[in-house]
């Protein structure tokens, strides 16, 4: 039998946000103040690594954190390797700053980092001057060597917020202008925060440019709701009959917030309330069950989506029809390999999903069964597994479910707080 949600939920700061308004203010002159700081392991990485480059971080009972800006390329050589733990975002934005900065230092990570991605970002910051060793020329561990850069014009292959922020915080420490071309808008967090600090981008179309070399200016904000938490909820509530759920004060940039947009075409009821336009809008959400329907959603829709994937295949699941996911490549290159962890999940719950070379299919069928099983330490596969839980026939058990700490560390006690059983 299923489990209605009830009441209202603030979910955590927004992780992207978070690694930034970190990053930022340590790359900035003075004092930066930021309330609503994500709480979860990945920002506490990049909390740690600044740290490890000489920068005071503290936290105070009121739950601000305080950034002692280093000021233009004021970060310190490391004493020991720093490590990034899960998080790409930590490894890759890092790499940029560090880029610029003249020190020699060494990124890690876990065994999941460690099978990631970084040439992407190694490449265009060797451009621009900066000294990269990875392992066999593709992953972590990363040495960089930094030094004065010098701005390029850099045509990314992938729509990756990572790879172009890398760059252009880079750009920000470089002489000369820096420039990333997409092949699709990807999340927009790191050319939205930039003004708060003082700094400045100009976008034409998919190219966004900054200019070198800037002085940023410590300055006070405050982080919106993480949408990726909101969507388990937003799912959640939608599946779930007899919910009524309100999410309080969620981030909801269209570069970042398309699972609603998904959602809506697939007859969710969503209220959204909006608090705030500018800078990083926000609002609140109200969310009742609906009859959901199939849907496609196509290749160029999934940069503003890319986290939501586990949790939309969910929503998928309950709808009636085939739902098809185009062009979902990335997806095998996050913390797992998403693409086959998020088909193999809901099969293992008595689904019906496939893949075609990088598309998910689903097929909707009201019914899942319970199952004991790892999100192999994946953690939106872990929440989209006991999210799950909530309509399935027996109950999931997932072995590693505190792996939702990474993102989300009080997502368990959330869940209690507002199922009505
Ligand atoms: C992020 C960008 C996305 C996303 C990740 C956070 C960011 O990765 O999957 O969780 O904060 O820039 P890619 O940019 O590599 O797609």
């Amino acid at each position: 039998m299923s489990q209605a949600l009830k009441g209202r939920l603030t979910v955590p700061g927004d992780k992207s946000v978070s690694h930034r308004a970190l990053i930022l203010g340590a790359m900035a002159e003075g004092r930066t103040v930021i309330e609503n700081l994500a709480d979860g392991e990945d920002v506490r990485s990049t909390w740690r690594c600044l740290q490890g480059l000489g920068v005071d971080i503290k936290s105070s009972a009121d739950g601000r954190v305080t950034v002692k800006g280093s000021g233009w390329r004021g970060l310190k050589t490391p004493k020991i390797d720093l490590d990034a733990g899960n998080s790409g975002t930590t490894m890759r934005l890092m790499m940029g700053v560090i880029a610029g900065n003249p020190v020699l230092a060494t990124l890690d990570g876990d065994d999941s980092l460690r099978r990631r991605p970084m040439a992407r970002v190694a490449e265009p910051l060797k451009r621009m001057g900066a000294t990269i060793d990875l392992k066999a020329g593709k992953t972590a561990p990363v040495s960089i060597r930094g030094a004065a850069l010098k701005g390029i014009d850099f045509v990314s292959p992938v729509a990756s917020a990572q790879v172009k922020s890398a760059v252009l915080l880079a750009g920000l420490l470089a002489t000369g202008e820096t420039s990333v071309t997409e092949p699709v808008l990807s999340r927009d967090h790191t050319e939205r925060i930039l003004p708060v600090f003082g700094g400045r981008c100009t976008r034409e179309g998919l190219k966004v440019t900054v200019r070198g070399v800037l002085n940023l200016a410590g300055a006070r904000l405050t982080v919106p709701g993480d949408a990726s938490s909101a969507a388990f909820w937003v799912v959640a509530a939608t599946i779930a009959p007899g919910s009524e759920l309100t999410l309080s004060g969620v981030g909801v940039n269209p570069t970042r917030a398309g699972f609603l947009e998904v959602l809506r075409r697939m007859g969710a009821k969503v209220e959204v309330s909006p608090l705030k336009s500018e800078g990083e809008p926000t609002a609140d959400l109200l969310v009742r069950p609906a009859a959901l329907r199939a849907v496609e959603v196509v290749e160029a829709e999934v940069p503003a989506l890319i986290d939501e994937i586990p949790i939309l295949a969910l929503a998928a699941s309950q709808a009636e029809g085939t739902s098809r996911f185009r062009g979902l490549g990335e997806l095998r290159h996050k913390e797992s390999d998403r693409l086959v962890a998020v088909a193999n999940l809901l099969n293992t719950l008595g689904g019906t999903a496939s893949i075609e070379c990088d598309d998910l299919l689903v097929t909707g069928r009201r019914g899942l069964k319970g199952a004991k099983l790892s999100a192999g330490g994946d953690h939106r596969l872990a929440m989209t597994a006991m999210i799950a839980g909530l309509i399935t026939e027996g109950p999931v058990t997932v072995s590693d479910a505190s792996c939702a700490r990474i993102s989300y560390p009080h997502f368990m006690s959330d869940l209690k707080r507002v199922c009505a059983r």
